[in-house]
């Protein structure tokens, strides 16, 4: 696979960066690879063993016995802890309090971008996450940083009924020391505050070709 067969999604919480990235997948007919649900199903595998992820030795001891697994199921990859598919359990109050300490130990990082490298590389995708851009895909033509105010990404997530401290996430996840959250120098900087979805999407497919994307005969209409 090629670089020009991989798009990726950057931003902050609650951006909107994965439905972004849901509804341009459906529409190339890529898959879509949400890196995110990775970190949070590290660190529930993590809070289910009873481990304290604030304890970074712990963490990485524990590392190695947390069974993560990925699988792509209709152009979506699923992520399975022990066997048991997870994504209802991911957004939970206890995962967006947990999931930014388990995210800056360097040892995660390097066994979920190894994963992410892996998934990515096995078909065209679009993938979305904090470091896409500038660690996992740095040779990609198509890098899109999605943003919006703090104060529109806190009511985006009340609506959504999760309960999620947007604030503090960001500054962890901006601020560690291994692949802080940053847009890629080369990566087009959308602010989503006053965008619907269907036109942050249209701003993207509009620029794919400009950025060594080749969709033509490909592209269905969006669908989430
Ligand atoms: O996209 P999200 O809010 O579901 O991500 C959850 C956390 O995972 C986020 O606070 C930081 C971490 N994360 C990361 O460090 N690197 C990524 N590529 C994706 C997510």
């Amino acid at each position: 696979m090629s670089a020009d067969k991989i798009i990726t999604i950057d931003g902050p919480a609650a951006s909107g960066k994965s439905s972004v990235a849901r509804l341009l997948a459906n529409h190339l007919g890529w898959a879509c690879i949400n890196t995110g649900n990775m970190y949070r199903a590290i660190t529930l595998g993590l809070l289910k063993a009873g481990v304290d992820v604030h304890d970074e030795a712990a963490v990485v001891t524990a590392l190695p016995t947390i069974p993560l697994e990925n699988v792509l199921v209709d152009g979506r990859n699923l992520i399975l802890l022990s066997g048991q598919e997870v994504e209802n359990e991911l957004n939970s109050e206890d995962v967006n309090n947990s999931v930014s300490h388990v995210a800056k130990v360097p040892q995660v990082r390097t066994q979920l971008v190894a994963m992410q490298r892996d998934l990515g590389l096995a078909q065209p995708s679009v993938m979305e996450g904090r470091d896409i851009g500038t660690v996992v895909f740095p040779e990609a033509s198509a890098k899109f940083y999605i943003d919006a105010s703090e104060e529109v990404r806190a009511r985006r997530r009340g609506d959504q009924g999760l309960s999620d401290s947007v604030r503090e996430r960001d500054r962890m996840d901006s601020t560690r020391k291994t692949a802080p959250l940053m847009a890629a120098a080369d990566a087009v900087i959308i602010d989503s505050s006053e965008l619907s979805l269907q036109e942050v999407v249209d701003k993207i497919v509009a620029l794919l070709p400009s950025r060594g994307v080749i969709t033509s005969g490909k592209a269905s209409s969006y669908a989430a």
